[in-house]
């Protein structure tokens, strides 16, 4: 279509020397700016042809317009619609025609019609000529030279026409003018290096101002771009990034590990989505569960414990874990595991409780990965989501430590107003809900919960009795939402996202330096 244009232009020129590029479209009934683009490749060859630019204004009659010069002007409908002998009564008469008011008032300013004293209305004269009618049907049909200028205005007042300007080119020939153009070469190959006939070629010139073509390549969904800048802060603060790749988890490490008791509400069917098959974990660290059963059962480390009857059967059930925070409970473990081999090796060499401290590493570790409860969904609910989880270990860490770590990581958000709130969870004691007010909103809203872990959960692992471990959890989907504005999860995950929303979303740069 595009060359077959460019003959085309080439063609007219060579007979007629001269071609208006909006002309030309409308007479071969092609859209305007395929001839302007033909006009331009040709204008790249070479001097084949001159151009200029034109700018051209246009009457043209609006919808209301056509439909006047279709049915004739309102005020005509009206005049028409006076009963010739006895009259019509106003208020019959402006219910006749959608545009009965502006007619009657353009009628009776015309002196096509009188109002008597009873509220009728009665013809003036015997016939009228539609004059709007006329002119707008001949600027309709191009012949705009039959209006005056100040008809030509009172129209557009009517809104009945409108001026449009039209840029068009205006084409003639040019000093290598030819109707065969030679198509010019885009690439030197390695063909017309070898055959040498790249002599007689021509190329086209480069076009530095030519948008570069988008590189097909993949999209990061928001939450993984998010989820990105997350894991810098807490590389930043220096965390190590814990192995979050087991959904499935027993309740053992989920929940009694977390000294979460084994009727707390939490595990019933309501929140966590049980395995059915595999039904049952089987290997567990059994010195280290004996003592986890004892603390809940019977107390110990100056803890009264729950005091029931705790059974393996129901640590064994499998789950979808319901927090991240099962891995860090299986981390710490690990952590106490080496402290515990080290001990082992000091004693045998009689050593002193000094060295001992050398032998226990201070950790910092985080997660963020996809978690699963068995809620009802809504708008901000799904039944799986993703949890940012920051741990840390060291001897002697107090809820001042806590508060300070995260006024760091939030202040890294941009986050600098926080506000704790004391809280319950079954395995940190104090335990803190984090607020942040928001500027926005012009209000306090939550965005974490925090505690320091009981020695109930630590010490039957075998941690340093010194030792003690600040955490927090906080969920990605939420600053997701905030950051793309998005206001339904069902947007940002599952089957109803837009793919377009993944691929024109832009980077993801957490505003750190002021509020979000
Ligand atoms: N596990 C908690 C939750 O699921 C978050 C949390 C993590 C709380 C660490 C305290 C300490 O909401």
């Amino acid at each position: 279509m595009a060359e077959e244009l460019d003959r085309r232009i080439l063609a007219e020129l060579d007979v007629t020397g001269h071609v208006n590029s909006y002309d030309f479209a409308t007479k071969l009934g092609v859209d305007h700016q395929l001839v302007v683009g033909a006009v331009k490749s040709l204008q790249s060859v070479g001097d084949v042809i001159h151009v200029e630019q034109k700018r051209k204004e246009r009457w043209e009659t609006t919808g209301e317009g056509n439909e006047v010069a279709e049915r004739g002007s309102h005020e005509a409908i009206v005049f028409h619609a006076v009963d010739r002998d006895r009259g019509t009564l106003q208020a019959d008469l402006m219910k006749s025609s959608p545009n009965a008011k502006v007619g009657f008032s353009k009628a009776m300013s015309a002196g096509w019609i009188r109002l008597d004293k009873e509220a009728t209305v009665h013809r003036k004269v015997e016939s009228i000529t539609d004059t709007v009618q006329e002119l707008l049907k001949a600027i309709r049909d191009g012949r705009v030279g039959d209006a005056t200028d100040a008809q030509l205005k009172d129209l557009k007042k009517r809104k009945l026409v409108s001026l449009v300007i039209i840029k068009s080119l205006d084409v003639t020939k040019g000093t290598n003018f030819s109707t065969s153009v030679q198509k010019l070469e885009t690439d030197l190959t390695p063909e017309m290096l070898t055959a040498g006939n790249w002599k007689d070629k021509k190329f086209k010139e480069y076009n530095f101002d030519a948008r570069g073509v988008l590189p097909a390549s993949g999209h990061l969904h928001p939450l993984l771009k998010v989820r990105t800048e997350y894991r810098q802060i807490f590389l930043e603060m220096g965390f190590t990034e814990m192995p979050t790749n087991n959904f499935v988890e027993s309740s053992f490490w989920n929940f009694d590990a977390l000294f979460q008791p084994q009727q707390h509400p939490a595990r019933d069917a309501h929140d966590t989505f049980f395995i059915k098959e595999p039904k049952c974990a089987h290997e567990f660290p059994m010195d280290y569960l004996e003592r986890v059963k004892k603390v809940h059962s019977e107390g110990g480390y100056g803890s009264q414990g729950y005091k029931y009857d705790w059974k393996i059967e129901e640590a064994k059930k499998n789950i979808l874990r319901t927090h991240t925070t099962a891995v860090s409970a299986r981390m710490l473990y690990k952590l106490a595991q080496v402290f515990a081999e080290g001990k082992a090796s000091l004693d045998l060499l009689h050593l002193t409780r000094l060295s001992l401290q050398d032998k226990f590493k201070p950790v910092k570790y985080f997660s963020i990965d996809r978690v699963f409860r068995n809620e009802t969904l809504d708008a901000t609910h799904l039944a799986e989501f993703h949890q940012i989880e920051g741990v840390v270990a060291d001897y002697d860490l107090t809820l001042g430590d806590l508060i300070g770590v995260l006024h760091q990581f939030f202040s890294k958000l941009g986050i600098k107003k926080l506000r704790f709130k004391p809280a319950y969870n079954p395995y940190t004691e104090p335990s803190m809900e984090v607020f942040s007010y928001h500027e926005g909103l012009k209000k306090w809203v939550e965005v974490g919960n925090s505690g320091v872990f009981r020695p109930e959960m630590l010490r039957p692992m075998g941690l340093p009795d010194d030792v003690s471990v600040i955490a927090w959890g906080l969920s990605l989907e939420r600053p997701t939402m905030i950051k793309y504005g998005i206001d339904n999860i069902r947007d940002l995950i599952g089957h109803k996202v837009n793919l377009q929303m993944v691929y024109d979303n832009p980077l993801c740069r957490l505003n750190k330096t002021t509020k979000t």
